[in-house]
C-alpha cells in the first residue's frame, strides 16, 4: 500500500504575511490528515512557514533547486540554503519551468541528483503538451521525460522520489484529465519506472496527479488505484479547498 501525498505547489503567490495567515488557518484543518502533507513555497516563505509547521503535520518544500553547491548562479537557490529554511521537499522540473524558464531533461536530472544528495525529497513533474495529446504521443513524452529524470540516478534513490503527472493542458485551465486518463498514464508511468528500476521500486514508488485538481474531482481521481495522491496549485491558495482535498485523500 502507497501512502498518499498531497502538496500544494504555490507557484509565485502568497507573501510572507499572506503565507503566515493562509498556514495558520490551514494548520487545525489538515491535522488529523491520513495522507503527507506538504506546502510548496515560494523562497522567501520558506523559513517562514517550516517554523509555522514545526511539530505539525504538514511538511515544507521549495519550488526549485540548483545543480550546483553554491558560486555564480545568479538566481538560483541552493541545496544548503532550502535544507537551513527548513525545506524537506522540493518540486523539480514543473512544466511552467520547462515553458518559462529553459528547463530540460537534462536540467531536470542535474537538479533531481543534487535533491538526493543532499537528502531533500524530490517531487518530480512530468506531462504532455495538448499537442502531445491530440497526437497521439502521451505515452512518448512522459517516458522520455522520466527516462531523461532519472539518468544515472540509482534504485535507492530513485526510491526517496515522487513523481508528478501533469498534462500542461490541465494545469490551470479548469480542464481536469478524466480519471480513465489520469489512472492510465500515472500506470504507464509506472511501467516506465518498473523497466528502470523492476517492480518492487515500481509497486512503491508515489506518483500523483496534479492540474486542476479541486475538491470537486478528487474524490474519484484517488479512487483510481495508480493515483498516488496531488499537485495542487490554485485551489491549494485556500485553507479550506486544501484542506478539502487533503481530507479526501486516503
Ligand atoms: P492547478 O491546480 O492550478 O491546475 O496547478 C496544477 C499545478 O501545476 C501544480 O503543480
Amino acid at each position: 500500500m502507497r501512502k498518499a501525498i498531497i502538496a500544494g505547489n504555490w507557484k509565485m503567490n502568497k507573501t510572507a504575511a499572506e503565507a503566515k495567515e493562509l498556514v495558520t488557518a490551514l494548520l487545525p484543518k489538515v491535522k488529523n490528515a491520513k495522507c503527507d502533507v506538504v506546502v510548496c513555497v515560494p523562497f522567501t516563505d520558506i523559513a517562514l512557514v517550516a517554523e509555522l509547521c514545526r511539530g505539525s503535520n504538514i511538511k515544507v518544500g521549495a519550488q526549485n533547486i540548483a545543480w550546483a553547491d553554491n558560486g555564480a548562479f545568479t538566481g538560483e537557490i541552493s541545496a544548503a540554503m532550502l535544507k537551513e529554511a527548513g525545506a524537506e521537499y522540493v518540486i523539480i522540473g514543473h512544466s511552467e519551468r520547462r515553458q518559462y524558464f529553459g528547463e530540460t531533461d537534462k536540467s531536470v536530472n542535474a537538479r533531481l541528483k543534487q535533491a538526493l544528495i543532499n537528502g531533500l525529497k524530490p517531487i518530480v513533474c512530468v506531462g504532455e503538451k495538448l499537442e502531445d495529446r491530440e497526437g497521439g504521443n502521451t505515452e512518448k513524452v512522459c517516458k522520455t521525460q522520466v527516462v531523461g529524470a532519472f539518468e544515472t540516478v540509482s534504485a535507492d534513490d530513485a526510491a526517496k522520489t515522487v513523481i508528478a503527472y501533469e498534462p500542461v493542458w490541465a494545469i490551470g485551465t479548469g480542464k481536469t484529465a478524466t480519471d480513465e486518463q489520469a489512472n492510465e498514464t500515472i500506470g504507464y508511468i509506472r511501467s516506465v519506472v518498473k523497466e528502470l528500476y523492476g517492480a518492487k521500486i515500481a509497486d512503491a514508488m508515489r506518483i500523483q496527479y496534479g492540474g486542476s485538481m479541486n475538491a470537486k474531482n478528487v474524490d474519484s481521481l484517488m479512487a483510481q488505484p495508480e493515483v498516488d495522491g496531488g499537485l495542487i496549485g490554485g485551489a491549494s491558495l485556500k485553507a479550506d479547498d486544501f484542506a478539502y482535498i487533503v481530507n479526501a485523500a486516503k
